[in-house]
């Protein structure tokens, strides 16, 4: 999962922390991080204690001890950058939550505008990155579960509504690139009366403006069926 940049700068904050110098966000010592310091505001210079690292020497931290140590400087409530979703706030989580653990760990793992890669936690694993995401996001309208310590982490922990609003609704409610909208029930009684298990078919290979999967390539068959049986109750119920 890490590269050899991440890892060499994990070595790098070992190394660092007999000294127990201060690891400065943005400012990290491995060379690939130039383009990365210069995206990220200096907005937030954390004093970094001694961390386990993911080598399986140390326990894991869990999710809350993470987030304490590490998220809360961006994502607590108060917390100066604007851009970052807060812990609690609902609306500004639930878009995050619907693509689904999976996704999101990854996507805290590699970083994304203001978010640094792992949130500046170099050293922490996946599943102790996940585990912090889900302290969070559960304070935020989410249900995931806790990923076990070095298990893959699974993605079926998305409700089929959470699913449907990232990724299905955006064309299925507005009726953008020719989608059948979800108040117009001829549209789908013709496409559906061959049964949910063809209709899923069709989906899953995408067809004319309708992409593969919806577009969120990691829903597995199921998931992706138990969407579809979701929208299909909405459209019986006038959208
Ligand atoms: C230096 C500030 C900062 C720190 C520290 C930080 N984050 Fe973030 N995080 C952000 C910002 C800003 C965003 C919003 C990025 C965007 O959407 O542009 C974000 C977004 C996220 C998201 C949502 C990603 C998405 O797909 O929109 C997750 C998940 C996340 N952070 C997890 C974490 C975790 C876990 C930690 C601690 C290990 C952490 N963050 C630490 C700034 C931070
Ligand atoms: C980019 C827009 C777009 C997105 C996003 C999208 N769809 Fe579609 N969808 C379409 C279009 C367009 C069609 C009609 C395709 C045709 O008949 O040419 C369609 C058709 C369908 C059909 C009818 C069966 C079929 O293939 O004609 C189902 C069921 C469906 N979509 C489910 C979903 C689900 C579930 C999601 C989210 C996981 C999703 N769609 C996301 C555009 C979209």
């Amino acid at each position: 999962m890490l590269s050899k940049n991440y890892r060499s700068c994990a070595l790098a904050s070992v190394i660092a922390m007999t000294a127990s110098v201060a690891f400065a966000m943005g400012g990290s010592p491995a060379e690939d991080s130039d383009a990365t310091a210069a995206r990220i505001q200096p907005v937030a210079r954390l004093q970094m204690a001694p961390l386990p690292t993911d080598k399986g020497t140390a326990t894991p931290r869990t999710g809350e001890q993470l987030y304490k140590a590490i998220c809360f400087a961006c994502h607590a409530p108060g917390a100066a950058i604007p851009t970052s979703p807060k812990i609690g706030d609902k609306a500004a989580w639930a878009p995050r939550i619907g693509v689904g653990l999976d996704v999101l760990t990854k996507t805290a793992i590699s970083g994304k505008n203001a978010m640094p890669p792992k949130g500046g936690a170099m050293d922490a694993s996946e599943t102790e990155i996940a585990r912090a995401i889900v302290y969070m996001t559960n304070k935020s309208g989410a249900n995931f579960h806790e990923p076990a310590a070095g298990a893959k982490i699974a993605s079926g922990d998305r409700t089929p509504e959470q699913i449907a609003q990232s990724a299905c609704l955006k064309c299925h409610e507005t009726g953008e690139q020719g989608a059948p909208k979800l108040s117009d029930k001829a549209a789908w009684s013709q496409r559906t009366s061959k049964g949910l298990d063809a209709v899923t078919k069709t989906v899953i290979r995408g067809h004319g403006n309708m992409p593969a999967r919806g577009g969120l390539a990691d829903l597995t068959d199921a998931e992706l069926k138990s969407v579809i049986a979701y929208l299909l109750k909405r459209v019986g119920s006038g959208g």
